[in-house]
């Protein structure tokens, strides 16, 4: 059996893969800033579930000791902080570089040497936010352009290790945090120009996680998945 850590598993689109995770086999390792979260859903899943801040980079290899040899990576915790670029302060632009960016760096270095000889797979999560910009939404794409950039390097350079690296990259995804910020209006006019037609579920993304850590996935590396119902290929302007 698998060992897959999540981290961000206490809600929204880690918890979801934590989930599915489970449901397909793999033993789960859950790990949250909100440490009770990640514990509940471990519990759910019959996992383990560690409170961890993955931008803590002596934390995280403390937690990689604890948790030995894994085969599964899901860098998914991930925050945002909006506002236009020229005025956003300097501790929202260090927050979300170091949560998205760094932590998921600090992730891969703790726990990767883990998968040496026995392989593995990494799935970072990307945004649609890094291929179609939005004004006033701060140093968030930035940091997901630098993740796929991340995702490729990592590809090549732990590929010889038997280690493949890809990212999901979803687009309108309604999760709790999302909903917080989502207007009626927002959604109604998303509804209509995604050319899938609706927003996307959290298993949407799961399942394209899911894959990626699977054997069918094996001869997949270095690729960013985009799961956004077509969002960020163009919009419908009739329906
Ligand atoms: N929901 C969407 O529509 C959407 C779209 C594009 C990309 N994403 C990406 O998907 C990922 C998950 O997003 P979500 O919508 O589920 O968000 P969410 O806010 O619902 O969940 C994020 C989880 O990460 C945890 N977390 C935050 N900072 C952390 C830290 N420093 N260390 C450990 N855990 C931390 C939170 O406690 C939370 O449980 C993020 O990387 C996000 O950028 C989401």
């Amino acid at each position: 059996m698998s060992l897959a850590v999540v981290t961000g598993a206490g809600h929204g689109l880690g918890q979801e893969t934590a989930r599915l995770l489970a449901a397909r086999g793999h033993s789960i390792v859950a790990v949250d800033i909100d440490g009770d979260s990640a514990i509940q859903v471990a519990k759910d899943v019959g996992g383990r579930g560690f409170a961890c801040d993955v931008a803590d980079r002596d934390a995280v290899r403390a937690l990689a000791a604890r948790v030995g040899p894994i085969d599964i990576l899901v860098n998914n915790a991930g925050i945002w902080r909006f506002g236009p670029l020229l005025e956003l302060s300097h501790a929202d632009v260090m927050d979300v570089v170091n949560v998205n960016l760094l932590g998921t760096l600090w992730c891969v270095q703790a726990f990767v040497p883990g998968m040496a000889g026995r392989g593995g797979s990494v799935i970072n999560l990307s945004s649609g936010a890094a291929r179609m910009h939005s004004a006033g939404t701060g140093i968030y794409p930035t940091t997901k352009n630098a993740i796929e950039a991340l995702t490729i390097q990592l590809a090549v350079e732990l590929g010889p290790q038997g280690v493949r690296v890809n990212a999901v990259a979803p687009g309108s995804i309604l999760t709790e945090a999302t909903a917080r910020i989502l207007s009626d209006s927002d959604r109604a006019e998303r509804e209509r120009t995604i050319p899938r037609g609706r927003l996307g579920q959290p298993s949407d993304v799961a399942e394209a996680v899911a894959y990626l850590a699977s054997d069918a996935a094996d001869y997949v590396t270095g690729q960013i998945l985009y799961v956004d119902g077509g969002l960020t290929s163009g919009r419908v302007t009739s329906r």
